[in-house]
């Protein structure tokens, strides 16, 4: 199967790899797994007190296209807020990786990790 060139970048030069104090209030962490194949993707976000996501950094086990997926994503969800963040969908990180039908699940992997991050958010911040 060949891997579109972005993906080899992200893959190659992954962004933001690593991660923050989970302790920290003001850091979500989302931790999930792809029941198809095992990988794993922790993402996490540092949120400013405006709800505006002012760093991610990522950690992933698993096949190139999830790396690339969640290297990608941790560029995209900068800059915006959580509500924000929650929007993107699977389907925009596969047509920017140009991500074949096999590899589907792996962005599917980072549209979930940012969501169970922001729920980690939710929750660490509910009175
Ligand atoms: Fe093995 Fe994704 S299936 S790395
Ligand atoms: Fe399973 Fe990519 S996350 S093959």
């Amino acid at each position: 199967m060949a891997y579109s060139e972005k993906v080899i970048d992200h893959y190659e030069n992954p962004r933001n790899v690593g991660g923050f104090d989970k302790n920290d209030p003001t850091v979500a962490t989302g931790m999930v797994g792809a029941p198809a194949c095992g990988d794993v993707m922790k993402l996490q976000l540092k949120i400013g007190p405006n709800g505006i996501i002012e760093d991610a950094k990522f950690k992933t086990y698993g096949c190139g296209s999830a790396i690339a997926s969640s290297s990608l994503v941790t560029e995209w969800v900068k800059g915006k807020s959580i509500d924000e963040a929650v929007l993107i969908k699977n389907t925009h990180i596969a047509e920017e990786l140009a991500l074949p039908p096999v590899k589907i699940h792996c962005s599917i992997l980072a549209e979930d990790a940012i969501k169970a991050a922001v729920a980690d958010y939710k929750k660490k911040h509910s009175a």
